[in-house]
């Protein structure tokens, strides 16, 4: 059998969804393709998808500006996807379209992979940021089990619908403000925000002088990698995780989606970092 799978978006020429997934089909020897099918904000949505049905697509990624639009277009939503009220991820079953979201999921992985032991230091955890990415993380993380999650954010009503999401455990909000004067009680901090991304290399959504010395430091903007939000972390002796490998542990519950294939990221994260810092 040969897979056709895709990433829809606008615009995407510049994604690197193409490289990880044909690296996971070299790994596990399946053939096929990952297409960029670039949809234009002018162009009929509902005909750009009816014409991935007819190509008969095995499965397709959804980024921005399109991961709430798809679920009008689909058959059914898988629970994540539900909660989070977007999705990233769709297979093909049989003709009918299933929505999935694996950011928030692929992100919890990426941490564990890097920190195995940490949920079972039951981590207080704080949230920078209440946009998309901040939603998926959330419900992510809840629904992995951790369970103390609090959001900082500019605008409050924001993370407020974020908590409404998902009512297990305790969430308070809290101004990023107060989040730099409570810093101390956090385990682990998720920079979840566009803040510090290229070209605005300066920027930092909090500072972090009042830091546990051995926080988890994450950041998911990934161009840098290396943040200057995650360069001061460094410096305070807090320990650090890099956006980039949400990238590849999101594709990774895509492809599995797909075909059932369990994949093994392996040294992917380096070799990803060397496209990126080019
Ligand atoms: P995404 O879907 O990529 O997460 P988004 O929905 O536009 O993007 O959300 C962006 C997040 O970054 C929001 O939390 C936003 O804060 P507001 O809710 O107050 O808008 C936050 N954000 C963006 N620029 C920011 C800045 N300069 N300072 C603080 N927060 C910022």
């Amino acid at each position: 059998m040969t897979y056709l799978f895709g990433l829809i978006g606008y615009p995407i020429k510049h994604s690197l969804s193409p490289w990880i997934h044909k690296q996971f089909m070299e790994k596990t020897k399946i053939s096929g393709s990952y297409e960029i099918y670039e949809i234009d904000l002018e162009e009929d949505f509902n005909k750009a998808i009816s014409n991935l049905r007819d190509k008969q697509i095995n499965g397709f990624n959804v980024t921005v500006p399109y991961k709430e639009r798809i679920i009008d277009e689909l058959d059914e939503l898988d629970e994540q996807a539900k909660r989070i009220g977007a999705v990233n991820t769709v297979l093909n079953k049989e003709g009918k379209l299933i929505g999935y979201n694996t950011d928030g999921l692929g992100y919890v992985k990426s941490l564990e992979n890097a920190y195995p032991d940490i949920k079972s230091t039951d981590p207080k955890v704080l949230l920078l940021g209440a946009g998309g990415a901040a939603r998926g993380i959330y419900n992510g993380l809840k629904s992995s089990g951790y369970l103390h999650i609090d959001i900082a954010n500019r605008t409050l009503e924001k993370a407020e619908k974020i908590k409404q999401t998902n009512l297990l455990g305790e969430t308070e909000i809290i101004t990023l403000e107060a989040a730099e004067q409570v810093l101390d009680q956090y385990d682990i901090i998720i920079q979840t925000t566009s803040v510090g991304m290229k070209p605005h290399l300066e920027k930092q959504i909090i500072k972090l002088d009042k830091i546990k010395s051995n926080a988890i430091t994450s950041d998911i903007v990934y161009q840098p990698i290396m943040t200057q939000f995650l360069k001061e972390a460094k410096a305070l002796g807090a320990n650090i995780h890099t956006g980039h490998t949400m990238l590849l542990y999101q594709a990774e519950l895509a492809f599995n989606i797909w075909t059932n294939k369990q994949v093994a990221v392996g040294n992917m994260d380096l070799k990803l970092q060397t496209i990126l810092e080019g």
